[in-house]
């Protein structure tokens, strides 16, 4: 299906640490490289993360780039457990909320840093009509299905295959979603990649089929805090939204199929602005997601810029870039102090945020919303980057 696919059934043993690209026999040097300068080495680590109840073990497969950035992946959930970036003056920190141990992701944990799906967001009253058939899911939200139902993509166990001897370090994961698991119709086969490049990206491409018709909406659930400090809250964090218009909600988070424009209101982040600056705003919105918990319909289409986030004091700054039409951001609100922090202490109220690219919530029961069908002989393509960057 594609080019990574001669590497299936490439197994890994134990702890092993891979150097690509380092070989000197296999790297093309360049004429002025010397002998002693070796072109730096992409890596790959693994690692053992924890063990689970049935006593299978999780590891963590970190990527490094050549200039210091690190992003961890686990394969419980496909959950990004950390990513390392340097400040304006180079202190390489943690910017993603998540937990020390396995232990902790496997207590419910709000998605942290998880691959979400089979429907990722909100299906109002847990329901949805296909082709005339009614699918009813587990109301995991109040009334409403919240992120593919009781164990969704977050919680399963990903397949991951380190890609050794592609341009950039990737892993590849794939997971197969069973017919009708979580009420969901058709097998699909979901892989996913993440790819770290060394012009400071973080590329996540996902690729779905199914045998009969269902619906699909992945994303991916990581919490920013661009300051490295989790004991800060992201209120003084700029962000920016390239959208014209975002989706009003009802109290339980529902779209109502409205697109509001968002000139005049705390949801217009056409330029950019801190997230505190509106984030009380008596807007009956804002109350109904206890901040920021909204999706913003993305101008144009195609691969472009979806977002930004800056932290004016460590010089971070993250452009993010998709070609789904969508973006829920989501301000951490949820977040109450009772979650231990990878530094220490707790995560406090809005110490997170979350730029998730999508489908709108709610389109299996929306007709006039960008459909989320995917049928049998169809490619499901969806395709984000998170670029890093200081200023
Ligand atoms: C999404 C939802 C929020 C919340 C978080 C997890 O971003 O939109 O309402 O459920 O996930 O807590």
């Amino acid at each position: 299906m594609n080019k990574f696919n001669h590497l299936k059934g490439f197994m890994f043993s134990s702890v092993l640490v891979l150097t690509l690209l380092s070989c000197k026999n296999e790297t093309k040097q360049d004429e002025n490289v010397t002998e002693t300068e070796p072109k730096p080495a992409h890596m790959i680590d693994k690692k053992t993360f924890g063990v689970m109840p049935d006593n299978s073990e999780i590891s963590v497969y970190t990527l490094k780039n050549d200039n210091g950035i690190e992003v961890s992946v686990i394969n419980y959930g496909g959950i990004i457990t950390s990513l390392k970036v340097p400040d304006r003056n180079g202190n390489v920190e943690d910017i993603v909320l998540g937990f020390n141990n396995l232990e902790d992701y496997l207590k419910k944990p709000p998605y942290f840093g998880a691959l979400i799906g089979r429907y990722g967001n909100r299906i109002g009253d847990a329901k949805f009509t296909l082709d005339g058939t009614e699918y009813q899911l587990a109301k995991n939200d109040g009334e409403n299905s919240l992120h593919g139902g009781e164990k969704g993509f977050d919680k399963v166990f990903w397949n991951i295959e380190p890609i050794t001897d592609s341009e950039n370090p990737t892993l590849k994961l794939t997971y197969r979603s069973e017919d009708m698991e979580e009420g969901f119709p058709g097998n699909l086969d979901v892989e996913v990649h993440y790819i770290l490049t060394n012009d400071n990206t973080l590329e996540v491409d996902y690729k779905a089929t199914t045998d009969k018709p269902t619906v699909v909406n992945l994303t991916q659930h990581t919490y920013f805090n661009l300051s490295g400090d989790f004991s800060k809250t992201i209120l003084d964090q700029e962000v920016s939204i390239n959208a014209d218009g975002y989706l009003p909600v009802s109290k339980t988070l529902i779209p109502t199929g409205e697109v509001r424009s968002v000139e005049g209101t705390p949801f217009d982040f056409r330029q950019s602005k801190s997230i505190g600056q509106d984030i009380e705003d008596k807007d009956q919105q804002i109350s109904f997601g206890g901040g920021f918990d909204h999706c913003w319909v993305l101008t144009g289409d195609g691969m472009r810029e979806a977002a930004t986030a800056y932290d004016s004091e460590s010089g971070r700054y993250m452009v993010v870039k998709t070609n789904e039409p969508a973006i829920q951001f989501y301000t951490g609100n949820f977040l109450d102090g009772t979650l231990p922090a990878k530094g220490g202490g707790n995560y406090e109220h809005r110490t997170g945020f979350c730029l998730e690219t999508q489908h709108y919530p709610d389109s299996p029961n929306k007709p006039d919303f960008p459909s989320t069908e995917l049928k049998p002989g169809e490619i499901y393509s969806s395709k984000t980057t998170f670029t890093f960057s200081t200023k």
